[in-house]
């Protein structure tokens, strides 16, 4: 055992996916991540079950973490936890968890903000420079982030409506695709064309953003389709993922585009689940290129929830001694 070592145990518990993970000073050591399957049937997350969920997944998760990084719990030096946004009783898991854990243990505990992890996940591997300006795109948020150092971030623009993930996962339902719906629009997409279907694109002010025009669009689309043709839907499925997906990546460069343009900043990155989508994905190697920018697209595993990126947030707060108090609550808010 290195006393010197700083080991920050992390813990995401926000939505549907049981995480944690071991950093040692800055390096990825373990990260586990239970993925809920009790919210297929219902067609999206069922806040209830995701607790339970949470509850039953949460030691086993931490053990492997903990047993996976090599080290005994004796060495961690603080655990980090997701304070918020999230669903409160998911939240609530983690966070009881994590001063369970560091009143036991006797270690500092740290609050983190979990659109900021999805945004400093890039400083597991690569190493931005900053100013670094990052398109943070999930299921409940899309923002473009400014950020100017690893805790000192500003929301430039984001959605007034529906996340871009939200945009996907509704579309998927439409079409009867199960829960979560993204990852499968990207896959049908990947086979169709994307200029089929033209939908509309939202023109927000500055570098705001709108989703729920475009799920609207496809809703009425659809219907409309379908009286003529019954099987519409079904026989043209991956020319409409591929159409709306690509709506949707257009939407979002154009803005990122605009702001790093307008600020004159050349780093710049995708963050959250969303980031995972292989059109977007590619979209912005394509303008990184055009415009001489240095992209940073995280690894799949750092795309969608998971603890590691806690961990990377929770190291930075701890080297600037940033701790929570044990009557540190989560809060409900389901946005920031
Ligand atoms: O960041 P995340 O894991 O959880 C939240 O904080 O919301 O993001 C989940 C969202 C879901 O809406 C999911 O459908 C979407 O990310 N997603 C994708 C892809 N993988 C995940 N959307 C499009 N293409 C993907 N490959
Ligand atoms: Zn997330």
């Amino acid at each position: 055992m290195n006393p010197d070592n700083i080991n920050i145990l992390a813990i995401e518990s926000s939505c549907d996916e049981t995480s944690a993970a071991v950093l040692q000073n800055g390096k990825v050591l373990s990260n586990h991540i239970a993925t809920q399957k009790v919210h297929e049937r219902f067609g999206g997350v069922v806040p209830e079950l995701a607790s339970r969920a949470h509850m039953q997944h949460i030691v086993p998760v931490v053990d492997a973490a903990i047993a996976d990084a090599g080290i005994s719990k004796n060495e961690i030096t603080a655990v980090a936890f997701t304070q918020s946004p999230g669903l409160l009783g998911s939240l609530l898991v983690g966070a009881c968890f994590a001063k369970s854990f560091a009143q036991a243990m006797k270690v500092p505990m740290i609050a983190v903000h979990h659109m900021q992890a999805h945004v400093l996940a890039h400083f597991i591997e690569a190493k931005p420079f900053f100013p670094f300006l990052c398109l943070t795109v999930s299921g409940g948020h899309t923002q473009i982030v400014l950020c100017r150092d690893y805790l000192d971030m500003e929301v430039l623009g984001e959605t007034i409506d529906d996340a871009a993930g939200e945009a996907f996962d509704k579309l998927a339902k439409m079409l009867g695709l199960p829960y979560p719906g993204g990852p499968l629009v990207d896959k049908l997409a990947a086979e169709g064309d994307p200029l089929r279907f033209k939908f509309p694109i939202s023109e927000m002010k500055d570098y705001d953003f709108s989703f729920s025009g475009i799920k609207t669009s496809v809703l009425y689309f659809l219907r409309d389709q379908k009286k003529i043709d019954q099987d519409f839907a079904e026989k043209n499925m991956k020319d409409i993922c591929a159409s709306v997906q690509y709506t949707i990546i257009k939407t979002l460069m154009t803005k990122l585009r605009k702001a790093a343009q307008g600020l004159g900043i050349k780093e710049v990155g995708i963050a959250g689940g969303v980031s995972a989508n292989s059109g977007l994905r590619k979209a912005l190697k394509e303008t990184g290129e055009q415009l001489g920018w240095n992209v940073y697209i995280p690894k799949f595993e750092y795309c969608t929830d998971n603890a590691a990126m806690i961990a990377i947030t929770g190291y930075h707060k701890y080297l600037k001694g940033d701790f929570a108090t044990i009557d540190a609550s989560p809060s409900a808010r389901a946005t920031w």
